[in-house]
């Protein structure tokens, strides 16, 4: 096969938001405990923090940090988790029917974020509770001392406030699966008012506004509409979830996933602009990407056993090549968003659906689909680029035909480096990409040289990275040459490119 592209660093989608970069920390198996946290590991900081793990965090390139759920926090009491350790109590999760023991909570979280070097972004629970604990939290977080809750901060070790600035009205709450699951106009009526009063605690807040948890759901596009007709002026940001796998072994299907990405980001989009017509607004609200990842759903059945265990194994999912691929092209669809999705986060960050694992008392290591993560997190920089691209189809159930090789481009006027981001999407051909690049107005031709490519792919897609085998699956060198200004590659067959000219 044969793709052709030409990229002019003229033409431009918008700003690399560094908040496209995010993760999520949810109380959910062993993300949190055995996960992030496990004191007594020989490599556990003071706090009880992995080190090893946060060393991994951090060369993966995150952000920004979702917490503390998910479907956990629609049933979470923040105030369980403040406070002396040995004071916190035991309780059931009914999320993932677990017994959460809150030995790690809201300032701990703070206390390991700032550590990694992370923004923190906190969900509060609008599934069993409401605006009062939803204020409440917001105070304890942010306010100054002098009044109740800050007070209770400063007892608890943090005079300084957290200064979080990123809120989400919740999580998944169109969803029946959600403790305190909710129609479109009564969630609408909920995000409104605890917005509202979240405001007057803090006016530097940004709020994220609950969207679909997915493009299938039945109230997909009305509850965005209804949401945001309550909510507009309130809220900067509407979610949005995806998970993708094979499904009935649709390989093809799964390596697109990322047309089913863009067909949502634009019917999100398009739906806020319609309410922002009829209001008579200017305003964009924009997509937070705030769950998003390769999840094989099939794996899990039993996941909702009734068995009740503290850090159960929940969805532990083993990637391959072909997970790391789609997660490569789930960023660049990011990416060629990025005029309207603010904010992204890979679900999760660690062991649930995660780019790491770890073992209990034993190694942390990267999965396959930490790399094009930690790739694009660390070299995409500066203004993303609008290529036109020309390539073969492939023909998939789930979207008809699309184009074989995606592509998007970051460049960055200081540094003057562009980087060039591309997936082979079909599964059975490779393809021979010829990428021209215009010079910038009026300057040299032949400037860009090449400084690295990096592919991720294997003769063996299925192949993994293990405890036993931590670095099967590596980015190992394409055969990319530039002469004057074209660039040519080959893109085996599922394969993911990072491609680095300055
Ligand atoms: O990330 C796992 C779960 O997926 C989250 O708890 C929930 O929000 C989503 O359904």
């Amino acid at each position: 096969g044969r793709a052709t592209v030409r990229l002019d660093p003229a033409f431009t989608v918008g700003p690399v938001r560094p908040r496209m970069f995010g993760s999520f920390v949810e109380h959910m198996g062993r993300c949190v405990y055995t996960g992030i946290y496990e004191p007594g590991h020989p490599a556990a900081d003071e706090l009880g923090f992995r080190t090893d793990v946060a060393e991994l965090v951090r060369e993966l390139g995150v952000t920004l940090v979702r917490y503390p759920g998910g479907n956990f926090v629609s049933n979470y009491r923040w105030e369980d988790g403040v406070g002396p350790k040995a004071d916190r109590p035991r309780q059931l999760d009914l999320a993932w029917r677990s017994v959460e023991t809150n030995q790690v909570g809201t300032d701990d979280f703070v206390d390991w974020a700032r550590r990694v070097g992370v923004e923190p972004m906190m969900a509060v629970n609008l599934g069993t509770r409401g605006l009062q604990d939803a204020v409440d939290l917001l105070l304890y977080c942010n306010a100054r001392p002098g009044t109740r809750l800050p007070d209770q901060r400063v007892a608890n070790g943090h005079v300084e406030p957290h200064d979080i600035r990123v809120w989400c009205l919740g999580n998944e709450l169109d969803g029946l699966w959600q403790i305190g699951h909710k129609t479109a106009e009564e969630y609408a009526r909920v995000a409104e008012e605890t917005a509202r009063a979240m405001r007057q605690v803090d006016g530097r807040v940004e709020l994220v506004a609950c969207g679909s948890s997915n493009r299938a759901m039945p109230t997909f596009g009305t509850w965005e509409r209804v949401v945001l007709e309550r909510c507009f002026d309130l809220v900067e940001h509407i979610s949005a979830h995806a998970y993708y796998e094979p499904v009935d072994g649709d390989v093809d299907s799964f390596l697109a996933a990322g047309e089913d990405m863009h067909r949502f980001i634009e019917a999100v989009v398009a739906t806020a602009d319609h309410v922002a017509a009829v209001k008579g607004s200017d305003k964009r609200v924009m997509v937070s990407f705030d769950e998003w990842n390769v999840w094989y759903h099939s794996r899990f059945p039993g996941e909702r056993s009734l068995e009740i265990r503290e850090a159960p194994e929940l969805i532990e999912d083993v990637y391959d090549v072909r997970d790391a691929v789609v997660v490569g092209s789930l960023l660049i669809t990011l990416l060629q968003h990025a005029d309207r999705v603010s904010m992204a986060c890979q679900a999760q960050l660690v062991n649930v659906i995660a780019p790491i694992l770890t073992r209990p008392g034993g190694p942390a290591w990267r999965q396959t689909i930490f790399h094009p993560f930690a790739l694009t997190a660390r070299y995409a920089r500066g203004t993303v680029l609008r290529p036109a691209v020309v390539s073969d189809r492939v023909e998939t159930r789930a979207y008809g035909p699309v184009d074989a090789v995606v592509v998007t481009a970051t460049h960055d006027p200081e540094s003057g480096d562009l980087t060039v981001f591309v997936v082979n999407r079909s599964r059975t051909e490779s393809s021979e990409l010829t990428l021209d690049v215009a010079p910038p107005v009026g300057g040299d031709p032949t400037a860009y040289v090449l400084v690295e490519h990096l592919v991720v792919h294997d003769e063996d897609p299925s192949a993994t990275n293990t405890e036993e085998r931590p670095h099967r699956v590596t980015p190992h060198p394409g055969d990319a040459a530039v002469d004057g200004a074209t660039l040519t590659a080959t893109l085996p067959a599922t394969s993911w490119h990072c491609i680095r000219l300055t």
